[in-house]
């Protein structure tokens, strides 16, 4: 079963004996406060870090970014722009991790974030981990394993969990609005899957494992998160069914790289028009998941990367009614609840609009760096969790295994309970 996060800082958990878990919430604890900006670093500050560290970088109303890291110089020159000519910037994350930073936003590829949230943590910074936390469940356990002994305070970047729709259908479960949870479906329609997964390293299985994890370890989360519960069987099927066959890049020549989300709405379709994708492509572009959760709960995720529109859909269902969203946080999103019996009515009984909020990813960006950079201070409870990210990655890797293996069923191995405790799921 899992609930929010909480974590406690290492003045709390020096204040409460060896294991924080034992310590009660709620309580006054004083907290060493930090009057200055905390001192943040980016590793992997193209792409994706760019948009966090922007969202980060707050001179003089808590936090600045200090230092970034990239392999690209015309990303370190971006940065400076950005966020002014005193920027440290470098090519090797050590040289970053030795500045005497507070907190560190790791951006880059996912077969990095292991080696780069482990050397991060061992230094006690406060660490915001972009998803999946990493291609293994081993990888993921070290990672945990190095902030429990660190005592540092680590952050995933399950952003959804901070979307107006995903909280609103939370709270509204949580209320009871449709009983109690039984199953929940996600169809995942990934738009521009050609412009956005299938041009890069996302492509290949060597950096991602799979799309299963690079992708839909942010709907995992959500399933895991508005069922109560985490998957402990899976299974799945899936297969490169587009992409593959279509004419590659020529591997000696560089790019084409990813393209902008508003680029994306740019080019063509159909998808079999697309050119210029990753030379090496392994990664299965159709999937489907089957889950049984820890507490009864059946779910299913189905991913496919060349449909028209580009959204997800869940439908959660309970013992007195059926939640489902259209939309994703665009203006006119909404949430339709059926608690009445009827044959078929596509208005449900009760509509529930969802208002647009400011910022990227439907306004889910500004509130998840908001609340690293306050539990970065101050430690306390979030809404996402370590554990709760550990268990989207072991699922998605367990149901790439399955659906490599003819679709076969997986048990899902639970968080160590030493681990578990530390994090108090
Ligand atoms: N939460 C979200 O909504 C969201 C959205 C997009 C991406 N992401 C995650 O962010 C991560 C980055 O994705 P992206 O789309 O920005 O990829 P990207 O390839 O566009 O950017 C990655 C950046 O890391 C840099 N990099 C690569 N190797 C490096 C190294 N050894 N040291 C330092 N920098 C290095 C690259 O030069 C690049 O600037 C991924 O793990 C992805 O899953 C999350």
């Amino acid at each position: 079963m899992l609930a929010t996060t909480h974590f406690l800082s290492r003045e709390q958990a020096r204040s409460h004996g060896p294991n924080p878990a034992e310590a009660s919430f709620g309580v006054s604890i004083p907290i060493r406060m930090k009057k200055t900006d905390l001192l943040v670093g980016i590793i992997g500050s193209g792409g994706r870090g760019a948009n966090l560290g922007r969202m980060a970088h707050r001179p003089g109303q808590g936090a600045r970014i200090v230092a970034c890291c990239d392999m690209s110089p015309a990303t370190l020159e971006r940065n400076r722009a950005d966020y002014g000519p005193d920027l440290f910037t470098t090519h090797d994350h050590r040289a970053l991790l030795a500045r005497g930073l507070d907190a560190v936003i790791v951006s880059t590829p996912d077969f990095l974030h292991e080696e780069h949230a482990v050397a991060a943590l061992r230094l006690g910074l406060a660490l915001y981990l972009e998803k999946p936390m990493a291609l293994t469940i081993a990888g993921c356990d070290r990672i945990l394993r190095a902030a429990q002994k660190a005592g540092a305070r680590l952050y995933l970047g399950h952003n959804m969990r901070h979307m107006p729709f995903v909280r609103k259908m939370k709270e509204l479960i949580a209320g009871g609005a449709i009983g109690e949870v039984k199953a929940c479906w996600c169809r995942h329609f990934v738009g521009h899957g050609g412009d956005f997964y299938f041009r890069d390293w996302h492509a290949e299985r060597r950096y991602v494992n799979g799309l299963l994890l690079q992708k839909a370890a942010h709907d995992l989360d959500v399933i895991h998160w508005l069922c109560g519960g985490y998957s402990r069987l899976v299974n799945a099927l899936g297969g490169q069914t587009l992409y593959h066959a279509l004419p590659g890049r020529d591997p000696a020549t560089p790019g084409p790289r990813k393209v902008s989300f508003t680029e994306a709405q740019l080019t063509g379709f159909p998808p079999t028009a697309a050119r210029g994708l990753n030379h090496r492509i392994d990664v299965e572009d159709l999937s489907t998941v089957q889950m049984r959760l820890d507490n009864g709960v059946f779910a299913t995720y189905a991913q496919c990367h060349y449909t028209p529109d580009y959204w997800r859909n869940y439908t959660v269902i309970g013992t007195e009614g059926r939640l489902e969203n259209f939309g994703n946080g665009e203006p006119g999103t909404y949430l339709r609840l059926w608690n009445r019996r009827a044959s078929w009515k596509d208005r449900g009984d009760v509509t529930i609009k969802i208002p647009r909020a400011r910022g990227s990813h439907g306004g889910a960006d500004p509130g998840i760096m908001t609340e690293f950079l306050r539990f970065a201070r101050d430690g306390g409870q979030t809404d996402t969790s370590p554990i709760a990210a550990r268990e989207s990655v072991a699922t998605g890797c367990r149901a790439t295994e399955s659906l490599r293996h003819g679709g076969i069923p997986l048990r899902v191995p639970p968080v160590p309970a030493r681990l578990a405790a530390y994090f108090k799921i």
